[in-house]
């Protein structure tokens, strides 16, 4: 009998891709991938680092494990991923459950590393690498409609605020010929829509190619499958790409821009190299090419020194750009980040507050923008049953927007177009509508 793999992730979708190459490097070696933790022989955990409430949820979770431990002392215990990376030795010295340590450039090392731990060894490997970008490896996916694929490692920029350059190392690339063969095995097999994922998409570089390169290549592959990506850094956002996502159809009309902050004081506090004039003439620009498109952004409240006016500030940008959505973070401090040096003056109250006023913002602009789609079609890509109800689809629209409707004898991975007829701040609801008008056209005589 194989032994078996549980594997448990938190953090970004990179950490989800991640998890895949785990999975595909440990079942070439004949281990088995389970979803059934009482099964498993190995139990690895990917965690996340971002900000401290991401690492004292996954503590918790430790607890858990340990007890897992006790009742079975021939478990193997790893943490993988920017927790691992961040904690080292502390990991293995403080917390006595853990068998494995291994950061997010040495998974090829998981094979025998497990070994070793079975023989009583505990394994610690967290080498960062500039090279490392597991290209030839086939990440263990269950098929399905969606897929995320990393094509570019770690990140340059160093954000004060940011523990990533630090977790996750240097900007390196896969290159372009390995991506558009995953893509294509990925369309082979009957995936309808692809994330290309990295911690800055736009730094992207393989010899000549460029990401908006990358994008016109992966969407050639099948024009029936859609495109997204996350994550963009403003600064490095070119109007190649723009152009790029304007003139390809099955390329989303969705992009997630991180402001931070709504103050140049703040912005340049932060180290993200522009500020919000420059931001607002990206946001114009890309509106202009790609009409209907769909923003979202970051916002991170409390920033050292940040003051009740560069809040407002914050709010005055957040009703300018009227994002379609906004994730909205306390600042944590990182150790290491330069902000780490800073005094974290702003109160965890104080914190709160504001971020409890964004996101009451948000969450009534994105009401607003919903509501105006009330009475237009939008084409979906139906995704599954409907969590609350099991008479409807759930799907996505173009524009990255949840959309119910109710089931038909379709399947998940077609494509539905569904005529609005109400909204929420979250989702959309439709009918369906047999029709090849499709997104955003608003049919005249439901407005009068
Ligand atoms: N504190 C709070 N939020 C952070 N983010 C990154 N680092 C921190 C931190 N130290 C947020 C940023 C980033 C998102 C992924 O997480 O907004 O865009
Ligand atoms: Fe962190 Fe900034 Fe890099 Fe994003 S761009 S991963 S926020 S350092």
């Amino acid at each position: 009998m194989p032994k078996q793999v549980y594997i448990e992730t938190y953090g970004c979708q990179m950490n989800m891709a991640d998890s895949e190459v785990v999975g595909g490097i440990l079942s070439k070696e004949g281990y088995e991938i389970t979803h059934d933790i009482s099964r498993a022989n190995i139990l690895l955990v990917n965690t996340c680092a971002i900000r401290d409430n991401a690492e004292q949820r996954i503590y918790g979770r430790l607890g858990y494990f340990h007890a897992q431990k006790k009742k079975n002392p021939d478990l193997v215990v790893g943490i993988l991923g920017c927790m691992a990376e961040r904690l080292r030795m502390k990991l293995v010295e403080e917390e006595r459950l853990v068998d494995l340590v291994v950061g997010p450039d040495e998974y090829r090392r998981l094979p025998l590393l497990v070994e070793e731990a079975f023989a009583g060894e505990k394994g610690i490997a967290v080498r960062l690498s500039r090279v490392e970008n597991y290209e030839d490896i086939v990440p263990l996916r269950t098929d399905g409609i969606t897929a995320w694929v990393s094509v570019m490692r770690g990140c340059d920029k160093f954000c004060t605020f940011c523990v990533v350059p630090f977790t996750r190392g240097r900007e390196r690339s896969r290159s372009l010929d390995s991506v558009v063969q995953e893509v294509a095995d990925l369309a082979y097999r009957g995936f309808k829509e692809v994330t290309l994922l990295g911690q800055n998409v736009n730094s992207y570089r393989d010899g000549e190619n460029d990401f908006a390169d990358l994008m016109r290549r992966v969407a050639e592959v099948d024009r029936t499958n859609r495109v997204r990506f996350t994550t963009s850094h403003p600064q490095d956002m070119s109007d190649k790409l723009i152009e790029t996502i304007a003139s390809n159809k099955n390329i989303c009309k969705y992009i997630h821009l991180p402001i931070q902050s709504g103050s140049d004081r703040i912005l340049k506090l932060m180290n993200r190299t522009y500020n919000v004039e420059h931001y607002l003439q990206l946001v114009d620009k890309i509106r202009n090419a790609i009409p209907g498109v769909s923003l979202t952004t970051d916002i991170i409240s409390g920033f050292p020194t940040e003051t009740e006016e560069d809040h407002q500030m914050t709010v005055k940008l957040m009703e300018e750009v009227r994002y379609d959505g906004a994730y909205t973070f306390k600042y944590s401090p990182r150790e290491n980040t330069k902000a780490w040096y800073m005094d974290d003056d702003v109160s965890e109250e104080e914190k709160g507050e504001r971020v409890s006023a964004i996101t009451a913002l948000q969450h009534q602009i994105s009401l607003e923008l919903n509501q105006r789609l009330i009475g237009t079609v939008e084409q979906i890509l139906v995704e599954g049953e409907s969590k609350k109800s099991a008479g409807d689809f759930t799907g996505r629209s173009d524009t990255n927007k949840t959309v119910i409707v109710p089931r038909n004898d379709e399947r998940p991975g077609e494509y539905v177009n569904a005529r609005i007829h109400s909204a929420n701040s979250a989702t959309l609801f439709g009918t369906r509508e047999h029709t090849n008008e499709i997104r955003r056209v608003v049919v005249e005589e439901d407005v009068a």
